[in-house]
């Protein structure tokens, strides 16, 4: 009779366990499957990435409320002045290997910013950094996206981490402009070929690798500026892109380079064409990639911005 019911028990945890075994798999599964982003590029479940407006006038008010956003949601992995140096960097070792940070958090007081649509060298646009705080940088693993918090909350924070460094108003009135990037054209097997052979002439491999992997030759020798390791992109897996994994954004990244790291600027390097087949050719290495898919995305994007939308807005 015990020994029965030390069977059943035994059987009933044993269930038990695989059943929970299952539901955490299934949840995990849920988890990354609805955080990772697409293969064309990070779609905006809640909340948008675009800034719908501009800016509200920066006054003593809004520093103030964005200073306010800033020690809420930002400090503890920017620092208290804003220097990178926040608890979740500095502690790094504390905590477990899952949480923490691959990268150093940015340095406001120095505002040397990756993702921009402005030459080598220059301060991002307003536009630019809205984007990058709404969706953040590598969203799941180092700068959290923020797209859920109010625009005039991301604006105001905007604004602080603005405040932090003179460089904001010193190179005020020499501010460049945005890089011009026209409409992608739809990709073919030539332009690939050809994008093939761009890829080979800027030496891209030397630190991307034959097959963009991030393996090239002098993968394991980079440095960023902070003087910490630093990858080349694995260009296979888009989610782990800091930049826009979309053709534009692409297109963006090595015509303006990724500051603060090896990755270089080629803005005086190649032409229209040349750029446009090179950002199909890095793509083509994904591992979801196909043809088909991509042109008829490109294809739909082309369409949509050929209809006139009436907003008034011309560019
Ligand atoms: C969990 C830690 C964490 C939090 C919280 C966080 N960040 Fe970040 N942030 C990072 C890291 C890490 C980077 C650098 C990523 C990289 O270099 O690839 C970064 C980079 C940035 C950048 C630089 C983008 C660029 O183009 O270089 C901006 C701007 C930024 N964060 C703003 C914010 C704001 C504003 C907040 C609060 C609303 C915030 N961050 C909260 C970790 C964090
Ligand atoms: C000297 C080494 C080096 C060379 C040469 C180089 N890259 Fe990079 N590239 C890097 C590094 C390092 C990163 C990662 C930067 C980071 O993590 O912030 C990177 C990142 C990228 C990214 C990813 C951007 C993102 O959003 O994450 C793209 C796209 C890219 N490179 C394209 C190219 C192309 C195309 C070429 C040739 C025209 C090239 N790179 C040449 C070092 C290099």
């Amino acid at each position: 009779m015990k020994t029965k019911a030390i069977i059943a028990f035994v059987l009933f945890v044993a269930v038990a366990i695989g059943v929970a075994v299952i539901l955490a798999i299934s949840a995990k599964k849920d988890f990354s499957s609805s955080h990772s982003r697409s293969f064309y590029d990070f779609s905006s479940e809640i909340g948008n990435i675009e800034p719908v407006g501009s800016s509200p006038p920066i006054d003593a008010g809004l520093l103030i409320h964005g200073e306010w956003v800033y020690r809420g949601m930002c400090i503890g992995c920017h620092g208290v002045k804003g220097d990178g140096n926040g608890g979740v960097w500095t502690l790094g070792e504390k905590y477990s290997k899952a949480h923490q940070l691959p990268r150093m958090p940015r340095d406001f007081s120095a505002a040397i910013f990756k993702i921009r649509s402005t030459p080598s060298g220059s301060l991002p646009t307003d536009n630019d950094l809205f984007k990058s705080i709404s969706r953040g940088l590598v969203a799941d693993q180092d700068m959290p996206a923020f797209k859920f918090l109010p625009e005039r909350d991301r604006w105001a924070v905007l604004a602080y981490i603005k405040s932090l460094s003179p460089r904001w108003v010193e190179e005020k009135d020499y501010q460049q402009p945005a890089v011009e990037i026209g409409q992608p054209p739809l990709p073919d097997e030539p332009m690939l070929e050809a994008g093939k052979g761009v890829y080979a002439k800027m030496q891209c491999a030397k630190c991307h690798g034959p097959t963009g992997k991030g393996d090239g030759e002098t993968a394991n020798e980079l440095k960023d500026d902070n003087g910490l390791p630093i990858k080349p992109r694995n260009f296979s897996d888009a989610s782990q892109f800091v930049g826009s994994s979309d053709p534009r954004g692409v297109y963006q990244t090595f015509t303006t380079g990724i500051d603060g790291t090896p990755m270089p600027s080629y803005a005086d390097n190649l032409n229209e064409d040349q750029r446009w087949q090179l950002v199909y050719y890095v793509m083509s290495f994904r591992g979801d990639w196909s043809l088909e898919k991509i042109r008829s995305q490109v294809q739909v994007e082309r369409t949509a911005n050929a209809k006139p939308t009436g907003d008034g807005m011309s560019k």
